[in-house]
């Protein structure tokens, strides 16, 4: 199996589009380990700002719900990476350029994978292509593999040329989450209609999108420029509470532009009763100290959810907040936020 993976040394220019000199030493280590380990651990690997990690291949919060009305055109954005499903939403919005961030390395060739599956396949084809099943699936694979870069070009060619069924299973099993099904996808604009579908195809070519790998404490560090919106999913479910908030105070502060929003939390729970305001609601999940603020939105969505995977119907809520916020509040220490000054 070993000599299946082509090591850096061994790529040639011209051969599938390797670039000489362009290693791409993470991702044949990631293609190894799931090859060969029947459960990965996922490490985080401080010297290189990365983790191998399983991937969403759909995303499980109600993303069509949380952005509807939320106006995009021409916009930047900054959303995790995570299975590309939060991309795909603001590109069908038209916006102009997208950076995704994350620290699992395995994020960008799945992504890439689902792209190049969108610009080559239409609605029903990638249904039936990104599943368990058929990912590996020659005859869609040949479809849309030249619009992979180099590098995931690289990563599924090996993957590809994996025969041995046992082994297909360990790398998807490995690589993907298990809501790999079709009731998994209810969350998403561009699987929902072929016009949307095709939107996204359209749009796809002229938005600008870029991939960063970092983990969540260097995000400000590494995402350069300004964006409209940050997205950060459910990502402090990971992160230890202190260093979230400092992180997300250092981008709000730096990164939003005027008029921008971050979502900062998705929770998979109604977060109790908005009575006291947001700021409330915000002290309740997040148990930080902050007065009364004014332009920030709140918005609770009925996410329904698979009962497979919760047991019964829940609601989800989301949290957006202004740039506005990040001017008048400061992240100070241990769960507070002040107003500066
Ligand atoms: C928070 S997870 C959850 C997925 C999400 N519920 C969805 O629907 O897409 C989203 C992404 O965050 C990334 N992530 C988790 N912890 C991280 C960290 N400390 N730094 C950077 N990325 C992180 C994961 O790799 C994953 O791709």
């Amino acid at each position: 199996m070993k000599s299946l993976i082509v090591k850096n040394n061994e790529a040639k220019e011209g051969i599938m589009g390797y670039e000489k000199n362009k290693p791409n030493k993470y991702f044949n280590v990631a293609l190894e380990k799931l090859f060969f380990d029947s459960t990965i651990s996922y490490p985080y690997d401080a010297d290189n700002n990365a983790t191998i990690a399983k991937v969403y291949p759909y995303s499980n919060e109600n993303i069509a719900d949380v952005y509807a009305g939320m106006d995009l055109r021409g916009k930047r954005v900054l959303t995790v990476g995570s299975s590309g499903d939060q991309l795909f939403e603001f590109v069908c919005k038209g916006c102009r350029a997208v950076v995704l961030i994350d620290a699992n390395i395995l994020s960008q060739p799945f992504i890439e994978l689902k792209i190049a599956a969108i610009k080559n396949l239409s609605m029903f084809e990638f249904m039936d292509y990104l599943t368990k099943e058929n990912i590996f699936k020659h005859r869609y694979y040949w479809k849309v593999c030249n619009d992979l870069s180099p590098k995931s070009r690289e990563f599924w060619d090996n993957a590809m040329l994996e025969y041995e069924p046992k082994i297909r299973e360990t790398i998807v099993n490995n690589m993907v989450h298990n809501n790999f099904a079709i009731n998994d996808r209810k969350f998403v604009n561009y699987l929902k209609s072929m016009t949307v579908y095709e939107t996204l195809r359209n749009n796809l070519s002229s938005c600008k999108i870029n991939f960063i790998n970092s983990a969540f404490n260097d995000f400000d560090k590494k995402s350069r420029g300004k964006y409209d919106l940050i997205v950060l999913s459910n990502i402090s479910d990971y992160i230890e509470t202190n260093n979230f908030f400092s992180t997300v105070d250092s981008l709000g502060k730096s990164r939003l532009n005027d008029g921008g929003k971050m979502q900062v939390y998705y929770a998979f729970l109604e977060i109790p009763r908005y009575t006291g305001g947001f700021v409330d609601s915000l002290k309740e999940s997040f148990g930080i100290q902050c007065g009364n603020v004014s332009g920030m939105e709140k918005k609770s969505i009925n996410a329904l959810r698979d009962r497979s995977l919760v047991g019964d119907n829940v609601k989800a809520t989301t949290i957006l907040l202004d740039k506005e916020f990040f001017d008048t509040y400061t992240f100070v220490g241990t769960k507070e936020y002040q107003l500066e000054n």
